[in-house]
């Protein structure tokens, strides 16, 4: 499937195909394609795309956020993905504890790299220097040692969505200060989508190293690592790259969080409204259909999950999920819904009520006629 053009929550292929986009840029598209803010970045092309040297608007970015995360250090590290804020984030803990060992969980995604990854073309080697814990099981506990610099964890993660994880999240961080390990966490998908204050004010957990992406770059390439100020000011880490903080993608940044600060084309309200009205009605409809389905999610982001026993983790979800996704998808899209491979569901501000109950239609219709 190629896409030719975006507006508000559709994509349309380059067969003149139109569908109701579910992914919307992998959750980066917050407020809908084609959205007032996109137009306005316009006026920063004509002023000049990337200078590599500083530009005024970074500075306001680093207000922006500071208003947002008052207890961070008021500089942000800029970079151009998720990615790329992960590693910075693991250097600068690595480089603050002087220790190389970093935790991370099974489940999660933290991006493309080295370490983060398994499979090939990854060193042993790289892979000796992460040790992967059980997500949302105190088993985790145990695993975290004094040799570690850090573990990294999204608040909420997207192979398993879900708003149940506050009292691991606080075990954890209790861990991690009994060990002097720094807490991270990964944002970079939960940021500004599900609050304004993302995970860490959801579930009222402060990482020491926060990590941004997607939302945060306003349609545009982003990343972002913030943190407490003694962790902020290490020194000698490097950091640089030709298009971080490039005038584009900080006009963009500056655009959403004013948007998301005075409340204009985003209102998380809506965005936990759609959400849940998706959960409540797909469950209802699925238990009394008797269907071994289920729908799990965190606000706007939300997954069906293919089994209607109760997932504490990815690794549940593997081993009691039956194995019928993909043609489930495969029919979504011919009925006009575009489903990403990873199966989240992005809602954003352009799903309007109207649009979900359309989904929603659609998915039990397939249901229905299975
Ligand atoms: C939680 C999380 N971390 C990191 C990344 C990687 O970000 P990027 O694709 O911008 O490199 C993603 C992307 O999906 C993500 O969801």
């Amino acid at each position: 499937m190629v896409i030719q053009k975006a507006k508000g929550c559709y994509i349309t292929d380059n067969k003149g195909t139109k569908y109701i986009d579910t992914t919307m840029g992998s959750g980066a598209q917050i407020i809908g394609h084609g959205n007032p803010l996109i137009k306005k970045i316009q006026r920063q092309i004509k002023r000049g795309t990337i200078y590599t040297i500083p530009n005024n608007h970074t500075n306001v970015v680093n207000e922006l956020l500071s208003e947002i995360n008052p207890h961070f250090h008021n500089e942000y590290i800029f970079c151009n993905s998720g990615t790329e804020a992960n590693m910075r984030s693991i250097r600068l803990a690595r480089a603050y504890t002087k220790r190389d060992i970093i935790g991370r969980f099974h489940g999660g995604w933290h991006g493309g790299l080295d370490g983060f990854i398994d499979g090939e073309g990854v060193p042993d080697k790289t892979n000796s220097l992460f040790k992967i814990l059980p997500y949302n099981d105190d088993k985790c506990f145990d695993m975290i040692t004094e040799d570690m610099a850090a573990v990294i964890i999204e608040p909420v993660q997207g192979s398993n969505p879900r708003t149940n994880i506050k009292s691991f999240l606080v075990k954890l961080r209790r861990r991690c200060d009994e060990l002097g390990v720094l807490l991270i966490f990964d944002e970079v998908m939960t940021g500004f989508r599900i609050g304004k204050q993302g995970g860490q004010g959801l579930f009222d957990v402060i990482p020491d190293l926060i990590t941004y992406g997607k939302v945060l770059g306003g349609g545009f390439p982003i990343g972002c690592v913030g943190g407490k100020s003694e962790i902020m000011k290490t020194k000698d880490v490097f950091y640089g790259g030709t298009f971080s903080a490039n005038p584009l993608t900080m006009y963009g940044a500056k655009l959403i969080l004013e948007t998301i600060i005075n409340k204009k084309y985003i209102n998380y309200d809506q965005l936990n409204f759609v959400g849940k009205l998706f959960r409540d009605k797909l469950n209802e409809f699925f238990t009394i259909e008797n269907k071994k389905i289920r729908v799990m999610g965190c606000g706007p982001i939300n997954r069906l999950i293919f089994t209607d026993k109760f997932i504490r983790n990815r690794k549940d979800r593997d081993e009691f999920e039956s194995q019928n996704q993909i043609d489930f998808f495969d029919r979504l899209l011919k009925n006009g819904v575009f489903v990403n491979t990873n199966g989240i569901f992005h809602f954003s501000m352009s799903h309007s009520e109207k649009i979900i109950n359309k989904i929603i239609e659609k998915i039990n219709e397939i249901f229905s006629s299975n």
